[in-house]
């Protein structure tokens, strides 16, 4: 039985917090504030000599397993490993994965979860037994988050399969990532579901969140440094705020003969459309679905691909048109067939991106981690690495 309640009491991360700090308070634990930046955990707390931590989680919808289990990596990591215990408290409730995950754990774990209602937090099991008000907390200063938008006017060029793996190969350097699905058809919704756990063996993992585009709201996804959106193809039908707020924009395109003829003139359309909202976003022209061809049909290719944008390139000082033999995201079989969970197992799919090992090698993970690199060295998003 999924346990949800409504929280009309609850405004705000900050104030879910405090108030989350004043029933822990109550209960007579000492309550303490995570620095800034503390990745993994919101509260620090303790009784005697028993310390542990607590991630609160002020969502609209119910905790998905992802972010669950981020929360246990955490607490097994080198830094996690010096707490006793780790509490999870939340506004809404645990989705069915995450309550079948919470169902597996046994005593030796160090998680318990709970929801934190008017008066006091009731526990997904009894051990989170706490009651009362009072104490409180200093709030935290959010991050400034980076949004990088995936965006072209045409179908089928794979605008949700590259926002979809940019995520992951960002999430693989350790960054939390929200994906937000502003596409009518929501196919991101479809093949993500809630979300991914990346885990990382050398560290904590991290959570690929998505959002649908109409729910999206900043400190719905208060832990994720990087949001990407997956746009509509029809410029006006996204939200203007959040074309307003891109650092960068991806535009997928095919490097086909007639796909570059045609192609070339809606780019040049589509940068006048972005930029008569948006002034400082850089544009990325990224070859999608790219198939080995002869050296010589490649270089006539790809002369006629850098040549149909060099015009914007004149005008356009944050324009570039990505060297396809630098970066592009080569034809696979693994990109080709993701999603087909959702027509093999339509009651069931499951959120996983074509990051599959074949013979040692993985040419998406592979194209989208070199993607990841060259915007982060060509337009810094080096801001984030604090740590
Ligand atoms: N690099 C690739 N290699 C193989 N197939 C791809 C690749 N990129 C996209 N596809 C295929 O193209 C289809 C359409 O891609 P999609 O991301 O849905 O495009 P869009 O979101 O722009 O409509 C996908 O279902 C996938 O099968
Ligand atoms: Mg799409």
């Amino acid at each position: 039985m999924p346990l949800s309640l409504e929280p009309p009491y609850i405004a705000s991360f900050v104030e879910f917090e405090q108030h989350v700090a004043k029933l822990i308070h109550k209960a007579g634990w000492i309550v303490e504030t995570a620095k800034p930046n503390q990745p993994g955990y919101d509260l620090l707390v303790t009784k005697g000599n028993r310390v542990g931590v607590v991630q609160v989680k002020w969502l609209k919808s119910n905790v998905t397993a992802p972010q669950l289990l981020k929360f246990a990596d955490f607490l097994d990591s080198q830094e996690g490993k010096k707490f006793h215990f780790g509490w999870f408290i939340t506004t809404k409730g645990f989705g069915g994965p995450a309550l079948a995950l919470i169902r597996g754990w046994d005593k030796d774990t160090k998680i318990r979860c709970g929801i934190a209602d008017e008066n006091k937090l009731v526990g997904v099991d009894d051990l989170l037994d706490i009651s009362g008000g009072g104490g409180g907390s200093t709030p935290i200063e959010p991050q400034r988050k980076v949004y990088f938008g995936v965006f072209t006017c045409k179908g089928g060029v794979g605008k949700t399969t590259v926002a979809g793996h940019l995520a992951g190969a960002l999430a693989l350097q350790g960054f939390n990532v929200a994906l937000v699905d502003l596409d009518p058809e929501q196919n991101l919704q479809k093949l993500v579901g809630d979300g991914v756990f990346v885990p990382n063996p050398k560290g904590v993992g991290t959570t690929i969140e998505v959002f649908n585009g109409l729910d999206w709201h900043e400190d719905a996804a208060r832990d994720c440094q990087i949001v990407i959106c997956d746009c509509s193809p029809a410029l006006e039908r996204n939200p203007k705020e959040l074309i307003e707020r891109l650092d960068y924009c991806i535009i997928p395109t095919t490097l086909n003969p007639l796909g570059i003829n045609k192609h070339g003139k809606v780019i040049q359309q589509t940068v006048k459309e972005i930029r008569q909202i948006n002034k400082n976003a850089y544009l990325f022209v990224l070859v999608n679905n790219f198939k080995d061809l002869s050296v010589k049909r490649f270089q006539l290719l790809k002369s006629v691909y850098l040549s149909a944008y060099q015009e914007i390139n004149k005008l356009d000082d944050k324009f570039d048109c990505i060297d396809p033999e630098e970066v592009c995201i080569r034809a696979s079989d693994l990109l080709y067939y993701w999603g087909i969970h959702i027509l093999e197992n339509p009651e069931n799919p499951t959120s996983r991106l074509a990051f599959d090992l074949i013979g040692g090698r993985c040419y998406p993970r592979e194209d989208f981690i070199k993607l990841a690199d060259y915007i982060e060295t060509k337009a810094g998003i080096g801001i984030l690495r604090t740590n």
